[in-house]
């Protein structure tokens, strides 16, 4: 079991580490991107994970690396107090990877996965409530909003109506209990995907509260980067690069700021601080979708803090 990096020469290329760089990979997840960038420059990488196993798996290799990897357990929406406990308080970069390793999607002990089954956990720090919680324990109506929101899940009812009536007879404990559910009354369409993938997805998000981590966490990007830093984000659904994408051109004033006091924009912004690195998201090339189908999804955005 291994994960392949996504994008890493588009990580790279926008990161652009330099010798004394301290940068921070909110991600760690197999440490593909902390490795290729602590090879690339002599630079300082903070790495954090809130899956306890990447950290642990990721021991040794910080051991070889003394000084220059440092891994911190924790969530990336927390970034600012993590690195401020370590007296860190500027990056030159700073990296996320968003949504779960092939280490977490393919054990099925994990519970991400409609394909083989397992307990249906999905929760990627192993604490809190898990996805059985929810789908045992939410109102019919809050886990369908749940699945049309987080997963654009158009027959998200149904499905509240099928997993509501299921465990009226027996909690609903496994992935494949909870898929099957699912494909009894969601019909396949032509993109051959599986009916489940929406419901799964959605559940995950909210599981790990992921759009409230991406918010936080981009906030607190910014506010860390040193002038001529640059944040970059590999997404992998429209939920998360819609985020990625609206905070980006925000950031660099390129979004309209309508306002109810000034709707002609008459009163001037306050020159943006950041610029934007990629116009439109870096999209994998065919080759490394070939290798990697993982890939398919990716979309890069990258923001650069301007020298004042
Ligand atoms: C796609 S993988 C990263 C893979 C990594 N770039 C590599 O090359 O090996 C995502 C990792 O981020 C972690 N993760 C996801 N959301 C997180 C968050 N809000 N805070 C900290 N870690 C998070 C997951 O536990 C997972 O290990």
């Amino acid at each position: 079991m291994s994960h392949v990096p996504v994008m890493l020469a588009e990580v790279l290329h926008h990161v652009a580490p330099r010798a004394g760089a301290v940068l921070l990979d909110g991600t760690f997840g197999g440490g593909g991107y902390s490795a290729a960038l602590l090879e690339a420059a002599a630079c300082t990488v903070w790495a954090i994970d809130r899956d306890p196993d990447a950290i642990a798996r990721g021991a040794a290799f910080a051991a070889r690396h003394p000084g220059r990897l440092h891994l911190l357990h924790g969530r990336f929406g927390d970034m600012f107090d993590l690195l401020a406990e370590r007296n860190v308080h500027a990056l030159d970069g700073v990296v996320l990877d968003l949504g779960v390793s092939s280490f977490q999607l393919d054990d099925p002990a994990r519970g991400f996965s409609f394909r083989t089954d397992g307990p249906l956990d999905m929760r990627m720090g192993r604490s809190g409530p898990t996805a059985a919680d929810l789908v045992n324990h939410l109102p019919e109506a809050e886990l369908a909003d749940t699945l049309y929101h987080f997963g654009e899940e158009r027959l998200s009812r149904r499905i509240a109506r099928a997993i509501v009536a299921a465990r009226a007879q027996a909690p609903i404990t496994t992935t494949l209990q909870l898929a099957e559910i699912i494909r009894a009354v969601v019909p396949p369409d032509r993109s051959g995907i599986d009916p489940a993938t929406r419901s799964f997805q959605a559940l995950r998000i909210r599981v790990n509260d992921e759009l409230g981590e991406i918010e936080r966490g981009l906030a607190a990007a910014a506010a860390l980067l040193a002038p001529g830093g640059r944040l970059v984000v590999v997404a992998f659904h429209s939920l998360e690069d819609r985020l990625v994408k609206r905070f980006m051109q925000d950031a660099a004033g390129r979004a309209p700021a309508p306002s109810r006091h000034d709707p002609g924009g008459l009163q001037r912004r306050a020159a943006p601080q950041f610029k934007l690195l990629t116009r439109r998201a870096d999209r994998p090339g065919e080759a490394e979708i070939e290798a990697n189908p993982r890939a398919r999804s990716a979309r890069l955005r990258a923001l650069l803090k301007e020298v004042a």
